[in-house]
């Protein structure tokens, strides 16, 4: 039996949304797109929705419509995917990188307070795995609103802190649809914030910097004026992959509760092997298990962890690892001369992190031959 580290989870309702765009005569940008938005807003609990092509889109927006500029920091962890350091070098703004904490993988708020500058015009956390950061620290880090908080909360839909979803916790949150992801259009984002000013700004930036509904252009009520207002970027979210989205938003809670249900089961067979440590949620929070990261205790063990996923991968199961930390890739180390003894944290949980496959389309028999090849791979190397 083979198990891949991710399937995307479609029913005959994605089907179905997505063949009745097909058949409208409207692909692109369109009234499927802002029922979305409006959907999406309602669900968090915010006031604005801004469906993007991808979450690195809406990270990018976001620290565009905050202000940040060449002359600005952004502050974000090491353990992270590229895209959210990346957003600001498109900006021109230097992204200083700091640790994480061992609990959860999330960003250090000690370090944030540390690494804080004149020139700090955002604090990014990313809620690793969808376990939420901790953003009551860090907000109380932001020096009183002068800095700008910025969800990266690409895995972390749904989640909570506090019993308040994620989205509602950071100045502007980013969201990715992106085909591992809880949800999914395929590729796809979204931005969420209160701010109105920052909203409108996201929006317009959007689609190239003209400055209302541009889509309407194209329709018997629209018009062939619009203005350029800045010079934005293409990244509206198709009519296509929006009623994709609203159907998988639909689904949210009921794939949520499937993810959960596999990470107990995991976390039942994992927790009394003295080779193996299961991730924990801390208090005051619920995730939504995007990930599951698995840590060695590579002392128990014969093997390193290349070796435990090569193991895996012949007993027929994928996994990944989540994440090489930002200091350790060539353009991050170089550019910003990072050294891992300053990383002293993420150097040393990244030798023995594991991303088990975890996600709503798998069956029990899958999830069965995940812990069943684990026990097998642990048995056969146990030191
Ligand atoms: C932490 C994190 N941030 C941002 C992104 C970028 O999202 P997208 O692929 O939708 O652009 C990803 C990965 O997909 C991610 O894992």
């Amino acid at each position: 039996m083979t198990v891949p580290f991710a399937r995307p989870d479609i029913t005959d309702a994605e089907v179905d949304a997505v063949v009745r765009v097909l058949r409208s005569g409207w692909l692109t940008t369109g009234p499927e797109v802002q029922r979305f938005e409006r959907a999406f807003a309602d669900r968090i609990g915010t006031k604005h929705a801004i469906a993007v092509c991808s979450g690195t889109a809406a990270l990018h927006l976001a620290l565009e419509a905050a202000g940040v500029g060449p002359d600005h920091e952004v502050i974000v962890p090491t353990w992270t995917f590229t895209a959210s350091a990346e957003v600001a070098r498109y900006l021109g703004a230097r992204p200083v990188i700091v640790d994480v904490r061992a609990e959860d993988l999330n960003i250090d708020p000690l370090a944030v307070e540390r690494a804080m500058s004149e020139r700090t015009k955002a604090v990014m956390g990313v809620d690793i795995g969808g376990q939420p950061a901790d953003w009551q620290a860090l907000r109380d880090v932001a020096r009183g609103g002068k800095t700008v908080l910025v969800d990266d909360a690409a895995h972390a839909l749904p989640s909570t802190l506090r019993g308040r979803l994620i989205g509602t916790w950071a100045d502007l949150t980013a969201f990715s649809f992106y085909v591992t992801k809880t949800m999914s259009t395929g590729e796809g984002g979204m931005l969420v914030t209160e701010n109105d000013a920052w909203a409108e700004r996201a929006r317009i930036m959007s689609l190239h910097g003209i400055s209302h509904d541009a889509w309407k252009r194209y329709t018997a009520e629209g018009t062939w004026r619009y203005e350029v207002v800045a010079p934005g970027f293409k990244y509206n979210m198709t009519d296509l992959a929006a009623a994709l989205g609203a159907v998988q938003l639909g689904r949210l809670d009921a794939m949520s509760s499937r993810r959960n249900a596999i990470a107990r089961r995991y976390t039942d067979a994992f927790a009394e092997d003295s080779a193996l440590e299961p991730p924990i949620v801390l208090a005051e929070r619920t995730t939504s298990w995007q990930l599951y990261i698995l840590r060695l205790r590579l002392e128990a063990l014969r093997i390193d962890r290349a070796a435990f996923i090569d193991a895996l991968r012949q007993r027929g199961i994928g996994t990944s690892v989540h994440f090489i930390p930002l200091h350790l890739h060539p353009y991050w180390r170089e550019t910003y001369r990072l050294r891992p003894e300053d990383f002293p944290v993420a150097t040393r949980e990244y030798e023995r992190v594991v991303s088990l496959p975890i996600y709503s389309a798998m069956t029990d028999a899958d999830s069965a031959a995940v812990i069943d090849a684990v026990r097998d791979v642990v048995r056969a190397n146990r030191r």
